[in-house]
């Protein structure tokens, strides 16, 4: 028979009080903060067996009412292809016997999201093999919450900043600003319709369209915006304008894409995999699928402004072989009901008005010329801003303009 030293005895006796319980692990659990469940990897599906009270307080489930189903039924009713690739991801995992460290987003028992970092691990028999697994939720619903809001400030803030940027481009480029009010009205009936993750770089990139044509004479602005053929001399200087904003937008951090997408406003459709996902361009390619929407945005435009009708516009695109991507152009025609509305005269109403009563919104009929006839103040389709209105209020006390100015002002409803 063994004999243990006094020593021996005392080290064994340590160790055996040092591992835990049964009793201990359960209250482990008990008290543990972090919602855990243990599932059986032996039964089918891999059901539920343990729910601490941690997750029943997160989720608002009893144990016994989730014990015996898998914890899919956490997804919720969210549609198949939003979770399509989280799904596989866990799958894989699971499969593959491997911990997994995710962010999830789960609903509780009323239906109210919440997000969770979930560690889902396998537990094993002595021999091996997994014989449960368990999940651990930690609520970071806050943190997802105020990191999403904070996202969201600084979205609204790059794009409030590009917007008034963009308007004192009024000032230097009349025509410019013009061109660039009736894109951001047409890109407002598009967002609706093409839920992009990054509308923000969309936006701003429509804004920013036009920035380099106050580099371009002003002629050919005003030949190009009122759809008047330009000399090929004439074209090759137009089409100097998106490498212009490109120098203007280069050395702005997270403006990468945006002045990539401006730079090629005007190439053709040459690289079909990025419109895979169609119109709802996922940002994997950002500047290409941003360019290809602008150039669609930019043609429709043109053609609208030489007075082409919106069905005649859009076969003339869909007719234009290789310029435009084919499931961006179909995404858009669906839009057609609505790009009907944005055209609609009767909403308008023409007025002469004293230039006292300027008000923001109006849009100008006709050059606001200076008296001296050489400076184009305001260009026809020019939308009146408060800067803008303060600038004509001191040119008019200077007797610089006349009096009056012929605007268009929009009416709540149809006569
Ligand atoms: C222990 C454990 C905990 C899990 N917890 C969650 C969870 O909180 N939320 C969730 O969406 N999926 C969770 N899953 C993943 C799903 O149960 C399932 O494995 C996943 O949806 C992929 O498989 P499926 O495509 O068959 O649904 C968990 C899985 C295990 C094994």
């Amino acid at each position: 028979m063994d004999m243990l030293s006094d020593n021996e005895t005392d080290v064994s006796r340590k160790a055996s009080e040092t591992s835990l319980s049964q009793s201990d692990l359960e209250q482990v659990l008990r008290i543990n903060p972090c919602g855990v469940v243990v599932t059986d990897a032996t039964v089918d599906d891999n059901p539920i067996i343990y729910a601490n009270p941690a997750f029943e307080q997160l989720t608002g489930y009893q144990a016994a009412e989730v014990i015996g189903h898998n914890p899919r039924f956490l997804q919720g009713h969210q549609p198949q292809e939003r979770i399509a690739v989280m799904r596989s991801t866990l799958r894989q995992a699971i499969a593959q016997e491997q911990t997994c460290l995710t962010l999830l987003e789960n609903f509780r028992k009323d239906g109210s999201p919440y997000w969770v970092e979930v560690a889902i691990a396998p537990i094993t028999d002595e021999t091996g093999k997994v014989i449960r697994h368990v999940g651990i939720q930690s609520d970071v619903t806050d943190l997802v919450e105020s990191k999403q809001q904070l996202q969201n400030l600084y979205d609204k803030t790059i794009v409030g900043c590009v917007k008034t940027l963009t308007d004192s481009l009024a000032m230097t480029c009349p025509i410019g600003q013009v061109l660039t009010h009736r894109l951001y009205q047409l890109l407002k009936v598009t967002l609706n319709h093409w839920p992009l993750k990054q509308s923000w770089e969309l936006r701003c990139a429509v804004f920013l369209a036009y920035i380099g044509c106050p580099a371009i004479n002003d002629q050919i602005m005003k030949k190009y915006a009122s759809s008047e053929e330009l000399t090929d001399e004439e074209f090759a200087e137009f089409r100097q304008h998106p490498a212009h904003a490109a120098k203007l937008l280069h050395h702005i951090p997270q403006f990468g894409n945006i002045s990539q997408a401006i730079l090629h406003q005007h190439d053709d459709y040459t690289i079909p995999q990025c419109s895979d996902d169609g119109p709802q361009v996922n940002g994997e390619q950002p500047p290409l699928a941003l360019a290809r929407i602008l150039r669609i945005l930019v043609d429709f435009d043109g053609l609208r402004r030489g007075e082409v009708p919106i069905a005649q516009a859009l076969t003339l695109m869909e007719q234009a072989d290789h310029s435009y991507d084919p499931q961006l152009l179909a995404a858009f025609r669906k839009m057609q009901p609505l790009l009907n509305n944005l055209s609609d005269e009767q909403l308008w109403v023409e007025k002469t008005i004293q230039v006292a009563d300027a008000l923001p919104g109006m849009i100008v009929i006709g050059d606001v010329m200076c008296n001296s006839r050489d400076v184009v103040l305001l260009a026809q389709g020019q939308k009146l801003t408060p800067v803008l209105i303060a600038r004509l209020h001191r040119r008019c006390m200077q007797g610089d303009i006349p009096k009056k100015i012929h605007v268009k002002v929009k009416t709540l409803s149809r006569p």
